[in-house]
């Protein structure tokens, strides 16, 4: 028998904010996010808006600032306040994908769901809905699907929970979509950084049980051209702007400048933390998972509380959803060949099409793209920052 304990599917649960001081609160952090804004530093962006810094790390301000000064203003007061609800919802585990943007999102988002609701569904059926539905479908980015297109602003950011919001900006419809949710946990993707979530979230102890996130890292070599194609693309098709070159694009990278970066410090926060807190923040490599997907999928499963047991090891379903999830699976699905259905951008009206999170898929593709003074320079970052840490990187 499947030791997965889920009899319902492993989608978010949002609802873990209280309402009564939604409101107010809301417009008074709306006010003070538009008063710092001019304030912040700020550079062109890789896609289709301009980064700014804040708190050390290049983030989107439409969304990503928003909703990290949200969150953790949310979070604070919801902390101190306390209720019966709150408490209830906060039996809910909550499970965030972390990463940063190029680093195996979309891998990892098809990976989690497939293993979350395995006792849901089986991985090797013809009707499994990742053979339907995109894996940025499956279970909401957290910044994203809260903050783009909300112009209304009449919502919390961490509210996805209908009740808490009209359909003014199209919102009902946006949830409605996801799978229908569930009381046993709470799953979200983010690119925030580890240092922008407040210690209601991180700390073990918290109100709203226990929060585990998920880090998937990448080569910075991979990732840099990665998101450099990606964001050409993008960039080109929603803003008709000419992309970077690539020496405008690697000097920005190096410079920290890139979306949730730098680079370095997004990885140093979650492998320092998943160093202190190992039940709490699960490190995976991109290039190890390629390499051990077996070993990597289990630890995973371990990690998120549901081993697969020794029967449902001896009948291969650890395979089969590896199998699932695979490049080469994924990526030649008529819903990642031909749709745009990431919700939360389809609701930002900004193009990304499903096929844009399918390029190669390769470890070492850097390649084929560096000079040997771009490896220089890049092997002296990592030297310098990662030095002392004990983190490698595979660098093919
Ligand atoms: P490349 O551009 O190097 O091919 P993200 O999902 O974080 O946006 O990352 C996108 C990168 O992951 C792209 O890398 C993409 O090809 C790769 N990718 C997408 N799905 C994958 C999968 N199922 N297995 C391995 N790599 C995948």
């Amino acid at each position: 028998m499947s030791s997965a304990s889920t009899s319902q599917p492993i989608v978010p649960k949002t609802d873990y904010i209280e309402e009564k001081e939604d409101e107010e609160a809301y417009w008074k952090i709306d006010a003070e996010i538009c008063g710092m804004l001019p304030n912040l530093p700020k550079e062109k962006g890789w896609t289709s808006e301009d980064l700014v810094q804040y708190q050390g790390f290049w983030i989107y301000p439409t969304f990503a600032l928003k909703a990290a000064v949200h969150l953790q203003h949310h979070f604070n007061l919801f902390q101190t306040t306390g209720s019966s609800t709150s408490a209830a919802r906060g039996s809910l585990p909550m499970y965030f994908l972390a990463t940063l943007p190029k680093s195996g999102t979309t891998w990892l988002r098809a990976l989690m769901f497939a293993t979350l609701n395995r006792s849901l569904y089986d991985a090797a059926s013809p009707h499994h809905p990742l053979l339907t539905t995109g894996p940025h479908d499956c279970f909401p980015c957290l910044e994203m699907d809260n903050m783009l297109g909300n112009h209304d602003h009449s919502r919390p950011v961490t509210s996805l929970d209908h009740d808490h919001h009209d359909d003014r900006d199209g919102g009902d419809a946006m949830i409605d979509s996801y799978v229908p949710p569930t009381s046993t946990a709470q799953l979200f993707a983010t690119h925030l950084p580890y240092s922008l979530f407040p210690k209601s979230v991180t700390t073990s102890s918290s109100n709203y049980g226990v929060s585990k996130f998920v880090y998937v890292c990448r080569n910075p070599k991979d990732v840099f051209i990665s998101l450099w194609k990606f964001g050409s693309k993008v960039k080109a098709v929603n803003t008709g702007l000419a992309p970077f070159s690539l020496e405008e694009a690697f000097d920005l990278f190096c410079r920290g400048v890139c979306p949730y970066g730098p680079y370095w410090d997004h990885v140093l926060g979650f492998w320092k933390a998943s160093l202190e807190m190992p039940e709490q923040v699960l490190f995976l490599k991109y290039e190890y998972l390629r390499k051990e997907p077996s070993a990597n999928v289990k630890r995973l499963a371990e990690f998120l509380g549901q081993p697969f047991s020794e029967e449902e090891e001896s009948k291969g379903v650890v395979q089969q959803i590896i199998k699932l999830c695979s490049f080469e699976n994924l990526s030649s699905l008529e819903i990642n060949k031909t749709s745009r259905t990431q919700q939360y951008l389809v609701k930002a009206n900004i193009v990304v099409e499903n096929s844009d999170f399918f390029r190669k898929g390769q470890v070492g593709d850097w390649k084929n793209f560096f000079t040997d003074d771009m490896a220089k320079r890049m092997d002296h970052i990592i030297d310098e920052r990662f030095s002392g840490s004990g983190l490698t990187f595979a660098n093919p």
